[in-house]
């Protein structure tokens, strides 16, 4: 990728909506259209995960179905197992995530399984996938830290990043489930990870609960890092990390990148208004800056113009 680039994966209709209050399909997929219009070129579209567990995902089959599909965006889904898998294939994904934590106890809220048996069980998975001709992502939460457990090594997670890469991971998305990194931990982490798998491979997913992730984003693109994960208006967080906030805003990301002459392919003033709708869909504030300000901005023009 030209380095003047990067490439941002949505993951507000994932991510975001797995921690708010189940929405009905079809703002779902009114929601994933109008994200689609903006010029995003990879949207995750929901999860393929036990409804019991998640129950906002529940559905995900419906939504996949419905939403219209831009031919040149990527529309990919979270998976867990087979059961998964399977859900994803019918609905014509051709993308899949798969996700485990840097932690023992992470896993045991979020998979029911320890980290070993997670890796097991992933091998097959992602090689079943790759076989039917899927692109694997893999995710791996609790980066910088465990809500659980505590510190995590950047030796631990470069290790895990190695064997879901050799496992046929294309890219392995680094998140900071918690939000907790600051900018040199999240460079000791990216470096330690390079070591492993080529920077290209990388992705990073930080949480902005202690308001550190556009810094972290800074450091890391200039280690080579171009592939970010963010929510419009910063939705959700994880159900099984308590306090975790939602992910950093996307429209806060782009405005970001654009400020230093990065090009996302994404229209700004498009996705704010994209922002606005789900917030109003969930009777909930906007947690990005630059959204908040160009709507107080779009407010008083009209008032002006209503005198
Ligand atoms: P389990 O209870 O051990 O599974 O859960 P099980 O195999 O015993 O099955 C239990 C029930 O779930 C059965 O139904 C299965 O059919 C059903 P029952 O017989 O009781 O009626 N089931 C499923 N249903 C639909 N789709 C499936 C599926 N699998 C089983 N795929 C399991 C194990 C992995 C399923 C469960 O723990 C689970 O679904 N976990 C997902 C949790 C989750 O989605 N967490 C949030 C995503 S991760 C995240 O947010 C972090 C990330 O954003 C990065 C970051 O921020 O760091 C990615
Ligand atoms: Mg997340």
């Amino acid at each position: 990728m030209n380095k003047q680039q990067a490439h941002i994966v949505e993951v507000g209709a994932r991510d975001g909506l797995q921690n708010e209050p189940p929405l009905d399909i079809a703002t779902r997929v009114a929601f994933i259209n109008k994200l689609s219009a903006t010029g995003l070129r990879h949207i995750e579209a929901g999860s393929f995960v036990s409804p019991k567990w998640v129950p906002q995902m529940a559905d995900s089959t419906a939504v996949l179905q419905q939403i219209e599909r831009v031919p040149t965006t990527t529309y990919s889904a979270l998976i867990p197992n087979q059961q998964g898998l399977t859900q994803a294939l019918a609905v014509k994904v051709t993308e899949v995530a798969i996700f485990i934590a840097a932690t023992d106890p992470f896993n045991q809220k979020n998979l029911n399984q320890t980290t070993e048996s997670a890796l097991r069980h992933y091998e097959s998975l992602i090689q079943t996938a790759t076989d039917q001709g899927l692109a694997v992502r893999g995710y791996i939460s609790c980066v910088l830290g465990c809500p659980y457990s505590g510190s995590v090594l950047p030796e631990t997670v470069s290790q895990l990043a190695k064997q879901l890469y050799d496992m046929g991971c294309y890219q392995i998305s680094l998140g900071d489930t918690i939000g907790i990194g600051t900018a040199v931990a999240a460079q000791t982490l990216v470096a330690a990870v390079s070591r492993q798998i080529p920077t290209s491979a990388i992705a990073l997913h930080f949480h902005n609960t202690y308001g550190q992730a556009l810094a972290n984003i800074q450091a890391c693109l200039e280690l080579g890092v171009h592939t970010f994960d963010s929510s419009v208006a910063g939705l959700g967080g994880c159900p099984f990390a308590p306090g975790a906030s939602g992910n950093l805003p996307t429209e806060d990301l782009v405005y970001f990148l654009q400020g230093q002459g990065i090009d996302t392919g994404i229209d700004l003033n498009q996705l704010v208004q994209v922002g606005d709708f789900i917030c109003r869909h969930l009777n909930r504030g906007n947690q990005s800056n630059v959204a908040n300000a160009l709507l107080s901005q779009t407010n008083t023009d009209r008032n002006c113009h209503a005198q």
